[in-house]
């Protein structure tokens, strides 16, 4: 069963709230699946180009136990006997042990009552209970808002509630089936420079001897990804984390269909990964494309993509679309993707705030 929330919040005081706001228990499927709903529900509303949703049983394993970047908590906001609310609270473990990412939902039909504000009012307790001082959020809005989101509710909302817009990323959308011409004519480019260099593509979890050598890359990805005023904390190179992210997407009915590239050496110097729902023909998500500092200016970006891309195609011709999600200013990736067939769709933005004494409850 659900419990009430323990953010510090005097138990009387949440019920005379307009939403009651309680705790998810992960071992609770009546609540993990209204969160889900919820999550689902919103996702559909505001992204519909570009939402792509994680399964309910990944949403509950990774409430059940933490992972070695994040342990998660949720929350549910009733109205009356209805979840119109949720709120996401991932907090950083290992190296960002300051950060909490919080996401607050609010059914489309109830908005503009205070819920979310009151959702978030609740995780950033849970947050400065748990001692984190930097709190972080992602939020997407239509394209008609531009890239600052003027008028959007996340901006809007996240304006209100003192967070500030650290970074904006862009939401594209390549339609499958891939044009063979045109990814031929992207491989073409720059090729003279690439010899020696060989491409392994599969589906499935890294092969153990690429492992170390893509979790260097993994973690390369995350500190040169252009990422604006957003305090990022660099990631240490951590094979185990892989691997655990790896057992939950199997454990959660996902899969990865990856492509790396190996130096003259042997070493893996690019990667691409594309996220795959097995047994359902969702988009599929393209989650990063990654090329070692040193074997850049090659095409190794552009030849990793094409061969994860393709792979997917002969692999899962079900699958009607790849979406994908770029910093605004990385303009190498940006050009990359619309050389493939990318068309942007939405916005997508960062925002934080640092909390300098104890949160406020709203
Ligand atoms: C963003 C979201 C959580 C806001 O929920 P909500 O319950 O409507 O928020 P509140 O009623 O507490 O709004 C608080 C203030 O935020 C601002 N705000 C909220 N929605 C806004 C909008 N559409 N346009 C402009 N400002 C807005 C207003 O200042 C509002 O105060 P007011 O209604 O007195 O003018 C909701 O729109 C949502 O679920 N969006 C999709 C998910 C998402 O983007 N989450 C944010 C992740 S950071």
């Amino acid at each position: 069963m659900a419990r009430a929330a323990s953010c510090g919040w005097p138990p009387g005081r949440v019920r005379l709230r307009a939403v009651r706001i309680v705790v998810v228990d992960p071992s609770d499927a009546a609540a993990v699946a209204a969160l889900h709903r919820i999550y689902v529900k919103v996702g559909q509303a505001d992204n519909p180009q570009s939402f792509v949703a994680a399964p309910v049983a990944e949403i509950r394993e990774i409430l059940a136990a933490p992972t070695a970047r994040f342990e998660f908590t949720a929350f549910l906001g009733f109205a009356g006997d209805e979840a119109v609310a949720s709120g996401w609270a991932a907090l950083g473990r290992n190296d960002a042990p300051h950060l909490a990412y919080l996401t607050p939902r609010v059914l489309a039909q109830h908005r503009r009552r205070g819920h979310g504000s009151r959702m978030l009012a609740v995780m950033e307790r849970h947050a400065a209970d748990h001692g984190r001082t930097l709190l972080q959020g992602t939020a997407v809005w239509a394209a008609e808002h531009g890239p600052d989101g003027w008028g959007s509710a996340p901006v809007g909302f996240a304006k209100a509630r003192g967070f500030e817009l650290a970074h904006t990323g862009v939401r594209l959308r390549l339609e499958l089936p891939t044009d063979r011409g045109r990814l031929d004519a992207l491989l073409a480019q720059r090729s003279a420079r690439r010899a020696g260099y060989t491409t392994r593509a599969w589906v499935g979890p890294v092969p153990q001897q690429l492992l170390d050598g893509w979790a260097v890359l993994h973690a390369m990805l995350s500190e040169d990804e252009p990422h604006g005023e957003l305090e990022r904390p660099a990631e240490t190179a951590d094979p185990a984390a892989i691997r655990g992210d790896e057992r939950i997407l199997a454990e959660s009915g996902r899969v990865k269909v990856n492509a790396a590239v190996l130096s003259p050496a042997g070493a893996v110097v690019a990667f691409s990964s594309i996220l795959t729902r097995i047994g359902a023909p969702d988009a599929a998500f393209q989650q990063g494309t990654v090329v070692d500092r040193d074997h850049r200016g090659r095409g190794l970006g552009a030849l990793a993509k094409v061969a994860a891309l393709r792979l997917l195609e002969q692999t899962r011709p079900d699958i009607p679309a790849v979406v994908t999600e770029n910093a605004q200013d990385n303009a190498y990736i940006l050009e990359l993707n619309r050389a493939v067939g990318c068309v942007p769709v939405l916005y997508s933005g960062d925002f934080q705030r640092h909390l300098t004494g104890p949160a406020t409850p709203h």
